[in-house]
């Protein structure tokens, strides 16, 4: 399905993230030649330094348009898959100006970089399901709905794609392909991605393996919030999809994309944790937290027709299967395996499922 990225020279920006590492295991299974851009491994543990997959490591910030310029002017990718960002809603109240300088302005030194570097044929940049205006009105997202963002990591991920959709009109402008320019640019936005390997703060299914490794009960903030929760290989799967339709020079894809769970599959964090605590025989118990939280938006649903329709990319697992794989990975976790193999089954298990 993906025999497009043999041997193909291949950007991934925040590849020692949670994201950015299954991508770069994923990319080596198919004999990709991978280039990472990131400014540090954010997290201890993590799964970049648990499977260490193959690739030119490469530490840089995204800030700096130096040095990122000199990095694709160096390797020449013929395609950047963008993840670098500072993804944490909790963060982005304290790191404000660090959130918008590393999102937007980041983003934008990246597709300033291709005005030049004119080898570079495809650009999926990664935004997320939190890019809408969400006035909680219970009403599935779809990619014509106004973008918004109430909190700070929210707001730059909706400037980021106003910074893609302008580089696109004004310098990569899809009447133009193949005339005044050779590249195609499109942006993802994702569900809340869960999936083994992630170990960021204050994202549930981390909380979650922390008090399983620390025998301690979970504190859950928001129990009855809904989110379009989707194993990390379904998003990958649509990026990977998206990028093939750009390489192949096919113009109608440079735009933007919802990536999510059915609608009939959506899930509240409780019912999560509750169906994590039984995968793990009710050993863990856990509490909500009763300190008052920072906002977050309580309803979140992506409307995924389009993707479904046009790309042709359909969910492959439903959430309670996706719980179950992580539930197998932090097994297999706790047994000191071979994480990258781990992965690996799982991407294999995923393809043929
Ligand atoms: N995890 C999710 O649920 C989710 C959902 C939707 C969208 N996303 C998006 O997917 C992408 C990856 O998310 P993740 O969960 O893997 O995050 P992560 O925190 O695990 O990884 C972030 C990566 O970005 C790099 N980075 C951060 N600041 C940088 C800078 N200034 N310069 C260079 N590199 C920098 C880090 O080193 C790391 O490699 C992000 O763009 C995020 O907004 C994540």
């Amino acid at each position: 399905m993906f025999e497009i990225y043999k041997n193909k020279t291949i950007l991934v920006t925040g590849h020692t993230g949670f994201k950015g590492s299954w991508l770069c295991i994923w990319l080596e299974s198919l004999g990709a030649k991978v280039i990472g851009y990131s400014i540090d491994i954010p997290t201890k543990p993590s799964l970049f330094e648990l499977a260490r997959p193959k690739c030119i490591d490469v530490r840089g910030d995204i800030r700096d348009f130096k040095k990122i310029n000199n990095v694709i002017k160096k390797y020449k990718p013929e395609i950047i898959f963008h993840l670098a960002a500072q993804p944490l809603v909790r963060k982005s109240y304290i790191d404000t100006i660090e959130t918008y300088q590393t999102n937007v302005i980041g983003t934008a030194n990246l597709l300033e970089t291709i005005k030049k570097n004119k080898f570079v044929k495809a650009v999926v940049a990664i935004t997320t399901d939190k890019v809408y205006l969400n006035n909680e009105t219970c009403k599935a997202f779809c990619e014509s709905d106004s973008l918004g963002g109430y909190d700070p990591y929210s707001a730059s991920k909706a400037c980021c794609e106003i910074v893609i959709s302008s580089y696109r009109n004004s310098f990569f402008n899809i009447n133009e392909y193949g005339k005044k320019h050779n590249t195609l640019i499109a942006s993802a936005r994702a569900g809340n991605v869960i999936g083994g390997g992630d170990f960021a703060q204050d994202r549930l299914i981390p909380d979650f393996i922390k008090s399983i490794l620390a025998k301690k009960t979970l504190i859950i903030r928001n129990p009855n919030s809904i989110r379009p929760w989707q194993h990390v290989l379904e998003s990958l799967s649509g990026y990977l999809m998206l990028g093939k339709k750009l390489l192949e020079g096919k113009k109608q894809f440079a735009q933007c994309w919802n990536f999510g769970p059915e609608h009939n599959d959506i899930k509240t964090v409780e019912q999560i944790v509750s169906k994590m605590c039984q995968n793990f025989d009710n050993k863990i118990k856990y509490k909500k937290d009763t300190k008052k939280q920072p906002h977050e938006a309580c309803y979140l649903k992506l409307d995924i027709t389009k993707s479904k329709t046009i790309l042709k990319w359909i969910p492959k697992w439903q959430v309670n299967t996706s719980l179950d794989k992580i539930t197998d990975w932090i097994k297999q976790y706790q047994k000191k395996q071979n994480m990258k193999d781990v992965c690996l089954k799982q991407i294999k298990e995923y393809i043929n499922g």
